[in-house]
């Protein structure tokens, strides 16, 4: 096994290194990973790439010299960039040197950082032999040779759910930070106690519950309380539905583009579907439409108003100014100076 996996690896590296124009993007290298074998984050083909190409999963830049093992759409969309749809490791970002991903001989999949210390694993074991692919729908799965399912990334999303992908009582989304930065931001889409399927805010002093609206019964906006299955999905042809009864569908309802629906770094949740002849991601879909009346869109001291692109633009109360320009939820600061000797960030407001 260990020996044909290092043959293929090894063909894989003949072929792409004569190959004259083997530069274009990651190239397929790898389809699934066995025992005793791993990813490296040095090696930028050690990549695993799903039978239909749509998906890619490895190591990816989320910072300087910062790395998150994930999985993104394979094709990059028109910015340049690639459209990460999970992530591993989003709040402990790993070295660019030395860090692995490696199926152990007992079945246990890790990742382990430039010094060796596990930052995540799937705790699974195995004696059968166990393989890591990734399947055309994006789920990158553990399974043993007698198709026994040992762990999926579609158990554990992020901010990201995909078609076919379940949203459970067990499973919720996080936003990121920001639009440049994975972690785990403010806002969470979950189902709650009552079994309707909410987003809350979840800032450092408060939380609160934004959609469905809060002067709203959940009744008056369409959702049930009554069904406790807790599963919402949505399928290839765009079409999402709840068991709390909230269903809907993309504006370009039916089969072709490419979907995925995202809780954004502000907050709304939105589906988007691919243009293919641009590789732009239009929104076919979303939560809120009043960009606004998201809680803490802006931050402390932050105003909205309503703009296009992303619905809203961020501005500061007269005499503040921006914390942080790439992450308008740290809000905004004093522009005078505090007559008492505080360093801002003893300042509570
Ligand atoms: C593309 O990614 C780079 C590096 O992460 C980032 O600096 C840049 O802002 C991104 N471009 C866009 C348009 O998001
Ligand atoms: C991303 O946001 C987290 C949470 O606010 C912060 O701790 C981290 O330093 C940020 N990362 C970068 C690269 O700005
Ligand atoms: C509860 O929701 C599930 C999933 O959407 C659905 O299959 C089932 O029929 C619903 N049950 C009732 C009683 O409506
Ligand atoms: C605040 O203090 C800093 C350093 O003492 C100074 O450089 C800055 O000009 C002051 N800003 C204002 C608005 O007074
Ligand atoms: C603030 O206080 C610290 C220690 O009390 C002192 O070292 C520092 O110089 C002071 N800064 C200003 C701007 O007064």
């Amino acid at each position: 096994m260990a020996t044909s996996f290092l043959l293929l690896l090894l063909l894989n590296v003949l072929v792409l290194s004569s190959l004259p124009f083997s530069s274009s993007s990651s190239s397929a290298t790898l389809s699934s990973l066995s025992k005793g074998s791993s990813l490296s984050v040095e090696n930028p083909t050690n990549v695993l790439i799903s039978s239909n190409n749509l998906f890619s999963s490895g190591f990816y830049p989320i910072g300087e010299n910062a790395y998150g093992f994930a999985i993104w759409f394979t094709k990059p969309s028109s910015n340049g960039n690639h459209t990460l749809v999970w992530l591993a490791n989003r709040d402990q970002p790993i070295n660019g040197r030395l860090s692995k991903l490696s199926l152990l001989k007992n079945g246990n999949l890790i990742l382990t950082d430039a010094d060796q210390s596990i930052l995540w694993a799937t705790d699974t074991a195995s004696v059968s032999s166990v393989q890591l692919l990734l399947l055309d729908n994006g789920n990158l799965i553990l399974s043993t040779s007698d198709n026994v399912l040992l762990w999926q990334s579609f158990d554990s999303p992020t901010n990201t759910l995909l078609p076919q992908q379940p949203l459970t009582r067990r499973t919720q989304l996080v936003s990121s930070r920001s639009r440049t930065n994975y972690s785990s931001g403010l806002y969470k889409l979950f189902f709650d106690d009552d079994n309707v399927l909410r987003l809350v805010f979840d800032g450092p002093e408060t939380s609160s519950i934004y959609w469905p609206d809060a002067w709203l019964s959940a009744e008056n906006d369409g959702r049930s309380r009554y069904n406790d299955t807790r599963i919402a999905e949505y399928d290839l042809l765009g079409h999402f539905l709840s068991s709390d009864k909230l269903e809907f569908r993309a504006a370009d309802y039916g089969a072709g583009p490419q979907r995925r629906l995202v809780l954004d770094f502000d907050g709304n949740l939105r589906l988007y579907s691919l243009k293919e002849e641009t590789g732009d991601w239009v929104v076919s879909w979303q939560a809120k439409s009043k960009a606004c009346r998201i809680h803490g869109a802006c931050g402390l001291n932050g105003m909205c108003r309503y703009s296009a692109g992303f619905g809203r633009e961020c501005s500061c109360l007269p005499g503040f100014r921006i914390r942080d320009p790439t992450d308008w939820s740290r809000g905004c600061e004093p522009e005078f100076n505090l007559s008492c000797n505080q360093s801002e960030e003893n300042f509570t407001f």
